[in-house]
């Protein structure tokens, strides 16, 4: 094999390896959520309204200190990376907390 040749292979392969990973593989996840109340119901709900977690809706959380615990977690509860809340849903979510009366309160 000439070495021009040999080249044109390692050549190829490179950009075939690129064409592979131009697939938008994080793309997905982003924007997938509808708003903050869509992640409460479909995450945190499952915890925080059945007793396993403490009620966190009704006590004006700063969305920041939400966000923090989140992404660290905390005792029990698991940290939620930003592949499966996004930044924007999460600040979206933190808000729709802090905003929220309390759970089973009413209005
Ligand atoms: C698997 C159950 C579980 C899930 C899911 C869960 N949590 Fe928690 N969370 C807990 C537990 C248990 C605690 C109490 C931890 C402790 O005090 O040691 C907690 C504590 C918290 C606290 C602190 C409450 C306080 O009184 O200061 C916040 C804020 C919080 N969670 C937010 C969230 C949010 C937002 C979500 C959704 C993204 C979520 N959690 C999902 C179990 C869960």
């Amino acid at each position: 094999m000439t070495s021009l040749a040999a080249k044109r292979i390692v050549v190829a392969s490179v950009a075939l390896a690129l064409t592979g990973l131009s697939a938008p593989a994080f793309a997905a996840e982003d924007g997938s959520w509808k708003d903050g109340a869509d992640v409460y119901a479909k995450i945190c709900g499952y915890c925080h309204d059945t007793g396993v977690g403490p009620g966190i809706k009704g006590r004006q959380l700063p969305p920041e200190y939400t966000g923090l615990i989140v992404r660290q977690g905390l005792g029990a509860m698991p940290a939620f990376r930003s592949s499966v809340i996004d930044d924007k849903a999460l600040q979206a979510l933190a808000e729709y907390i802090s905003k929220s009366p309390a759970a089973g309160a009413k209005p």
